[in-house]
């Protein structure tokens, strides 16, 4: 038995009725912001823009400037010209926001289950959940029976633990820069409803890998339902930067725009000298073996528990622009699964807006779009 959360069709009509919706992702490098509105046919990408923020605006998860987020978030609705205050925000940067899944005994009455839920979250959240807003989301409801026939209903459950200050402290920034929160999600829910319309269906699972600045997660999707996240820390994009750093002996700004440029056109960059390009080129792809190999592993793992095969893997965030990604992975799962980069272009009306702010921001829109769909 599982239980459905998807939208039904008159659902989705009454939220067109409703008028359009901004998305806001709050990130570890940047803000973004996408307006759309949907309807039983199509989501249309009405207004986007994106602000970098400076390094160290954010730093392990944990907001550091308040003047610089505040000040990025005006420039984002002053350039965006949004046509709403309203913002669905999603935020996702560990160790702030951690997901962890828990089986109880299924109750009927919400409030028994937020009673049930909060034990657990107890046990397993790493601070215990005293400064934490906790919340979290039924992903199965199924029965088992013991040896002597007894039956029992459970739930599986993706326990959800937010840091009270972190939080506290970005939605007071969202609130001094006028935008006005309509809710806050997890990123790595909101991915997962997006990539709905691509479910691969029952009894096999997707898997969206989201890598980014500070927090890379694999998030498990079985017919369209969140259900477990895998975390992938040690391959934070950051983590690459501050290796090329330290083995460089330059500053992380130096060796953030050496990561980025292209390392197949070395004779595009002549300021660079030629052996630290190769030496950068060549820790970019030791890490993308290493990356690929993990991911390999996590797919596998995740396959095992849930006893189903995986469909797609979808990969967002912006280190999943690292060279033939994609490619490689597929090669690594033997084939057995469709691997791609979710690029939210192909999925929306109007793609051109969301490229434009792309190429001109460098910033990934995946996640606003994310949010900005319900
Ligand atoms: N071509 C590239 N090759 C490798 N890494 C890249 C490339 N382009 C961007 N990145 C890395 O992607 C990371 C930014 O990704 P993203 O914008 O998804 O993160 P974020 O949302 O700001 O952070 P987080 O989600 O962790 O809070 C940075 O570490 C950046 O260096
Ligand atoms: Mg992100």
């Amino acid at each position: 038995m599982r239980a459905r959360a998807s939208p039904s069709k008159s659902f989705a009509e009454m939220r067109n009725s409703m008028g359009s919706v901004v998305g806001l992702d709050i990130g570890t490098t940047g803000v973004r912001a996408v307006e759309t509105t949907t309807s039983a046919r199509a989501v249309t990408v009405r207004r986007a823009h994106a602000v970098p923020l400076a390094s160290g605006t954010f730093s392990e998860g944990v907001l550091r400037d308040r003047t610089a987020l505040v000040a990025a978030l005006r420039q984002l609705w002053r350039h965006g010209r949004f046509r709403t205050r309203r913002a669905s925000i999603v935020v996702g940067s560990h160790p702030a926001v951690l997901i962890r899944p828990a089986t109880v005994d299924w109750l009927a009455a919400r409030a028994d289950m937020d009673a049930i839920v909060a034990v657990e979250a107890d046990k397993r959240l790493p601070v215990g959940t005293k400064n934490m807003y906790v919340d979290y989301h039924i992903a199965d409801v199924y029965d088992t029976t013991s040896e002597d026939g007894d039956v029992r209903t459970q739930a599986s459950v993706a326990v959800v633990g937010v840091d009270k200050v972190t939080l506290e402290a970005i939605l007071d920034c969202v609130w001094e820069a006028g935008i006005r929160p309509s809710g806050v999600d997890v990123t790595a829910f909101a991915l997962a409803r997006f990539i709905n319309q691509a479910s691969s269906g029952p009894g096999v699972v997707d898997a969206v890998v989201n890598l980014g600045a500070t927090t890379v997660t694999m998030a498990a999707v079985v017919d369209k339902q969140f259900v477990a996240e895998l975390p992938f820390g040690q391959f934070a994009g950051e983590n690459l930067t501050q290796d090329i750093s330290l083995n460089l002996g330059i500053s992380t700004e130096e060796a953030e725009a050496l990561k980025l440029i292209d390392h197949s056109q070395p004779q595009h960059h002549p300021k660079y000298q030629p052996e630290d390009l190769h030496d950068v080129a060549q820790a970019i792809s030791a890490w993308s073996t290493s990356l690929v190999r993990e991911l390999h592993r996590g797919v596998s793992d995740m396959a095992h528990t849930l006893g189903m095969p995986v469909g797609r893997v979808w990969l967002t965030g912006g280190e999943s622009r690292l060279p033939n990604l994609a490619p490689r992975l597929s090669a690594e799962l033997g084939g057995s699964s469709r691997v791609a980069v979710l690029d939210p272009t192909a999925w929306v009306s109007h793609p051109e807006k969301l490229q434009a702010v792309t190429e001109k921001t460098d910033q990934d829109l995946t996640s606003a779009v994310a949010a900005s769909v319900r």
